[in-house]
């Protein structure tokens, strides 16, 4: 079903209110107030203490069980990642965004295609459309990369991404590892799952809207991965995350990284981590742009329950196994709703 490009351009169009096709008619409200106390915001890591620590009592392993067990997401400091790359990465993605649309239109997305560059990928003819454009690619493994897409990069941006997913992986093989130490799953077990994985990435281009509590700029889901590293690009936030109930809306700190569990950390660790269940919202004055990677196990994995974990803990698996790369397609073939789709891995939900 084709639908306009780029919504950064039609977006020009709009100044006083949104088309129909973006209007959400049952967009829950963000809670502002929670009565008299303040609201709950999410946990941070600080991972250089973290590490100090480690080895010396396992306080810390218990609370990244718990930031884990209940919010599944956390902003993450003193990561690591060079400051310098990331300000790169930062002020390139932005630049991706401002090149001319005929540039952005080589990498357009192709119907039946879930890579490259649009707005919302469409599975109804009446489906509500996102106020978004997106960028998406698999970047690894690399025989996997379309040739049209990162290879065909300004190299700059090209370079710059590369630099940038490499040290990510070497981060998300850490907190994978930390992670699954923390229930109980054997590191070697996180390691052969996760290693030479599937990873992805996703630039995400909100525009100013006109009437941003009518429309979503990202649909409310849960992620399909093992964990998902959020970069927020232009210092605008938007994103929410639902917890115990409410849209509470995540303010990153500055030099942060944001951490969040994904289906398959939620399928792995049999269901004592929590697949938190995110949106992010516009705004009239500020246009936003983030950069999310997203680490899951690599094609012919199995997914299901650590194996590690029921020997350790002596539980019954909560979820199916599925290997990895049908897991992947029922995924790409729903639209986002919710946390629908991990319900559909739990035993007897059928
Ligand atoms: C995401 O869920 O991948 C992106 C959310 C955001 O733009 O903050
Ligand atoms: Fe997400």
């Amino acid at each position: 079903i084709p639908i306009h490009v780029s919504l950064q351009e039609l977006a020009k169009e709009f100044k006083v209110a949104v088309p129909d096709r973006y209007v959400q008619e049952h967009r829950e409200p963000t809670i502002i107030f929670n009565g008299s106390s303040p609201l709950p915001s999410i946990p941070v890591i600080d991972l250089k203490d973290f590490i100090k620590m480690l080895g010396k009592n396992d306080d810390n392993l218990k609370s990244l069980r718990s930031v884990c067990q209940e919010w599944g997401i956390f902003q993450l400091v003193n990561h690591g990642v060079d400051k310098l790359l990331v300000e790169k990465m930062k002020k390139e993605t932005i630049q991706f965004f401002n090149m001319p649309v005929e540039e952005k239109l080589r990498y357009k997305l192709e119907g039946g295609e879930y890579e490259g560059y649009g707005q919302t990928i469409l599975h109804t003819q009446d489906q509500k459309i996102d106020w978004a454009d997106r960028f998406y690619m698999i970047t690894n493994p690399i025989q996997k990369r379309k040739s049209h897409l990162l290879p065909e990069f300004p190299p700059s941006l090209r370079e710059t991404m590369e630099n940038y997913l490499q040290e990510l992986q070497k981060l998300a093989i850490n907190l994978l590892g930390l992670i699954g130490q923390a229930v109980d799953i054997e590191k070697q077990e996180m390691v052969d799952i996760f290693e030479d994985g599937i990873q992805s990435v996703r630039m995400n281009y909100y525009p100013r809207c006109p009437q941003p509590d009518l429309v979503i700029g990202l649909t409310p889901h849960s992620d399909a991965t093992g964990i998902t590293i959020l970069l927020q690009v232009n210092d605008v936030d938007g994103l929410q995350v639902k917890k115990d109930g409410v849209w509470i809306p995540v303010n990153f700190l500055p030099d942060a990284l944001v951490v969040n569990i994904g289906d398959i950390l939620e399928i792995m660790s049999n269901g004592m981590y929590n697949s938190i269940e995110h949106r992010a919202t516009v705004n009239t004055t500020k246009e936003r742009i983030s950069l999310a990677m997203f680490f899951n196990p690599k094609l012919d994995a199995d997914v299901g329950p650590a194996k590690s974990l029921l020997t350790n803990t002596g539980d019954p698996p909560l979820y199916k196994t599925l290997v990895m790369e049908q897991y992947l397609k029922d995924f790409f073939s729903r639209k986002l709703n919710g946390k629908t789709f991990i319900e559909k891995m739990k035993i007897n939900s059928e």
